[in-house]
């Protein structure tokens, strides 16, 4: 397996350009699935998982063409396979997202369940009791979810018993080209929700609300060709403004919007960090100080995001102080705690909460990553640390950060890829 190898101790100084957003090129590759006319998705980052989504749809009869720019075109006219195998979906869970466009379009899917994984049991009953309440029949037999509706959905009062994002997501499909209105109470607002909607509105589904907790659906009968800009990652975003903040730094990012990231900039600049916003960019100076510790707790938009968490454990690792840090979300979502505190963290776990001291300077350690944002916490504690840090299994860090050598490489890290055989 490959590991990334980074000798830390150097202020981030530069810019560098944001990649579209995963979590919303993974549900608009999925609801490609609706429509039999051509589409045309540009933003769409170079990733593993969305790799997995586009093998799991070529596998349907999708045919999907990239250009150069990692712009895709995608035609569903042809689809004759209504499965998501395990194979597929134990690698990544937001193969789900399939269920949700089968089932409207073709009245079938046969997807594995996506089971648990390393941050928590993460069932997927919102899903199955929204697309049930729309007249959908669903066994689920030997770890496949096996769902007809042989008359077509019929649209359907959705109240959301918890807030959900693919859930949201996969109700929202399946509600485009069904019979009557869908109303989801209690949606998810994460602004990937939102693009999607947009995405598709663009080739004629009537959506009104995304972005709210209510989101309304009339059904059409057909949706048709178009074009459509993924939105930028706000994870990546707000990793990267960790990353300057943890070395004292001072970087821009560009083609993000940081609208979308307000609750982790009201928590950076708690920490005493400079941040300057246009439309399209932010600007992060530490001034050289050294950050002050901050609470953090998780919750659904517009809240903190879980997926923030680990990255600014990294940062109240090195802070002036003590912090604490809640997770609301995932029930596991702390396999990072142990990786940092080789590096010298002082942190204590009780529960969801974990209590960190901050202290000077953390020492490079050899790491192991868990998951992809714990993964990306122990990059950004290698950043900061005094000596070498390696961080094996790093296959985790592909599936959620485009060229992350690369641009940190931009930024003035020295970071390096070690491959497997040289291991
Ligand atoms: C999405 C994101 C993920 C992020 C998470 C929370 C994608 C592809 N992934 O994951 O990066 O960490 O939102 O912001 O967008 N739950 C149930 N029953 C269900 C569905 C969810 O109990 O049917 C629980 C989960 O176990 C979890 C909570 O609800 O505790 C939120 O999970 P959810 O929003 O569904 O996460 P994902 O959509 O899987």
């Amino acid at each position: 397996m490959d590991k990334l190898i980074i000798r830390g101790n150097v202020p981030l100084r530069g810019e560098v350009r944001i990649s579209g957003a995963k979590n919303s090129a993974l549900p608009i590759i999925a609801a490609t699935l609706l429509t039999s006319a051509p589409v045309r998705i540009s933003n769409i980052p170079h990733l593993h998982d969305v790799t997995t989504i586009i093998s799991l749809l070529g596998q349907m009869g999708v045919s999907i063409t990239l250009d150069e720019r990692f712009n895709i075109q995608v035609n569903a006219n042809n689809v004759n396979c209504f499965d998501a195998p395990y194979e597929l979906v134990k690698t990544m869970r937001a193969s789900i997202l399939v269920l949700g466009p089968l089932l409207g379009r073709f009245g079938q899917a046969n997807v594995s369940l996506p089971g648990g994984c390393a941050i928590g049991t993460r069932p997927v009953d919102q899903h199955l009791k929204g697309l049930r309440a729309m007249g959908a029949t669903i066994d689920v037999e030997n770890g496949y979810i096996k769902a007809t509706a042989k008359n077509g959905l019929q649209g359907a009062n959705i109240a959301m018993d918890i807030v959900t994002v693919t859930g949201t997501e996969n109700i929202m499909m399946a509600a485009v080209l069904a019979n009557g209105q869908t109303v989801i109470h209690n949606a998810a607002r994460e602004p990937e929700i939102e693009d999607l909607a947009k995405f598709l509105n663009a080739l004629g589904a009537k959506i009104t609300g995304a972005g709210t907790s209510i989101i309304v659906i009339d059904g059409v009968k057909e949706l048709t060709e178009g074009s459509y800009q993924v939105l930028p990652d706000r994870i990546e975003t707000g990793t990267y403004l960790i990353a300057a903040a943890i070395t004292r730094g001072k970087i821009k990012l560009k083609n993000t919007r940081p609208d979308i990231v307000e609750s982790i900039l009201v928590k950076l600049a708690e920490t005493g960090a400079y941040i300057e916003t246009g439309d399209d960019w932010i600007l992060l100076d530490m001034k050289d100080n050294r950050p002050r510790a901050v609470d953090v707790s998780t919750a659904p938009y517009p809240a903190f995001p879980t997926d923030m968490q680990a990255q600014m454990m990294a940062l109240n690792t090195i802070a002036e102080g003590t912090s604490i840090i809640t997770e609301t979300i995932f029930e596991n979502r702390f396999m990072h705690v142990q990786e940092l505190q080789r590096m010298g963290a002082q942190i204590s776990l009780k529960g969801n909460t974990a209590i960190c001291t901050g202290i000077d300077q953390l020492q490079g350690a050899p790491t192991m990553a868990t998951d992809l944002r714990a993964s990306a916490s122990l990059v950004l504690a290698g950043l900061t640390a005094v000596g070498e840090t390696s961080i094996d299994r790093i296959y985790h860090i592909d599936r959620g950060y485009e060229c992350i050598e690369e641009k940190l490489t931009q930024l003035g890290a020295r970071i390096h890829r070690m491959p497997h055989k040289n291991n």
